[in-house]
């Protein structure tokens, strides 16, 4: 996606989707299984929401972590010290074949440059029978955690460059990809992050500080656009509280 930007602050990036993925975090390890003892990556881990939840399970020096992004790099190896932290792609993964008994991707597969090369490369770092799980948000369906955002940009320019076209991000698509890429046994799945927010601004603020496709095109607006995209999410969101639905796509495979 042109413009996408993850070049960004790790606490502005926490604000604005790491809210949500701390949620989600769980929910994955438990898709894929992760327990004490196994040796895991975490591909395009951001500034650490799911690391974490990893280091929790099987401790720092069982788990590797890769991301391009500078910042968050540098993020995650202050936050989890002991991980082995590597600036990477998943289309190119700086280990070994069969390292790993799991490699899991937290709504990473939609940003790759080639999503079904960058699962393949999780599962051959994978040992045989070990698991690869990934998930996206649900942004076609529109029960991504940006939908109301997407939702009211679209009433202000039909043309505007959404997220609902990416890779993995329809019904099936995320599996589709599992299979191209190889990996055995592939399960679809649904997790959920939901979260209530306490007031509209809070909601908000987030998108001011240029995360991700939806930051990139808040600050690619003048400021009376940006103010009228703001009053069109109020319109529809409410002052608060209120619960944003944070559905995803997953899937999970064997190696
Ligand atoms: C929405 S964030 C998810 C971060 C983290 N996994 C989480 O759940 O909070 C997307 C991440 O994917 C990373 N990314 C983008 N393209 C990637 C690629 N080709 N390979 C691996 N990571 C990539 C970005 O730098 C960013 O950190």
């Amino acid at each position: 996606m042109p413009g996408v930007s993850f070049d960004v602050a790790a606490t502005a990036y926490d604000r604005f989707m790491g809210r949500y993925s701390v949620r989600l975090s769980p929910r994955l390890a438990d898709l894929a299984g992760v327990q004490a003892g196994q040796r895991v990556l975490d591909v395009g881990c951001g500034p650490g929401a799911l690391t974490g939840e990893l280091v929790s399970r099987t401790g720092a020096a069982n788990v590797a972590a890769v991301d391009p992004s500078a910042p968050f790099v540098d993020a995650a190896r202050t936050r989890y010290p002991g991980v082995d932290v590597g600036q990477a792609s998943a289309e190119q993964l700086p280990f070994e074949g069969d390292v790993f008994d799991a490699a899991l991707a937290q709504l990473v597969v939609h940003f790759m440059t080639d999503p079904v090369r960058g699962i393949a490369e999780m599962a051959r770092v994978t040992r045989p029978g070990g698991v690869v799980a990934a998930c996206v948000w649900d942004h076609a369906g529109r029960h991504g955690p940006l939908a109301q955002f997407w939702d009211a940009a679209r009433s202000m320019d039909p043309t505007v460059a959404d997220e609902s076209s990416l890779p993995g991000v329809r019904e099936g698509h995320l599996a589709s990809l599992f299979q191209e890429a190889g990996l055995g046994r592939v399960e679809a799945s649904v997790l959920s992050a939901d979260l209530e927010h306490p007031t509209f601004d809070a909601w908000w603020q987030p998108f001011t500080e240029g995360v991700g496709p939806a930051g990139v095109y808040v600050a690619s607006l003048s400021p009376e656009r940006q103010a009228e995209l703001r009053e069109r999410c109020r319109a529809a969101l409410g002052d608060g509280p209120f619960t944003v639905v944070a559905r995803a796509w997953a899937a999970r495979g064997t190696a």
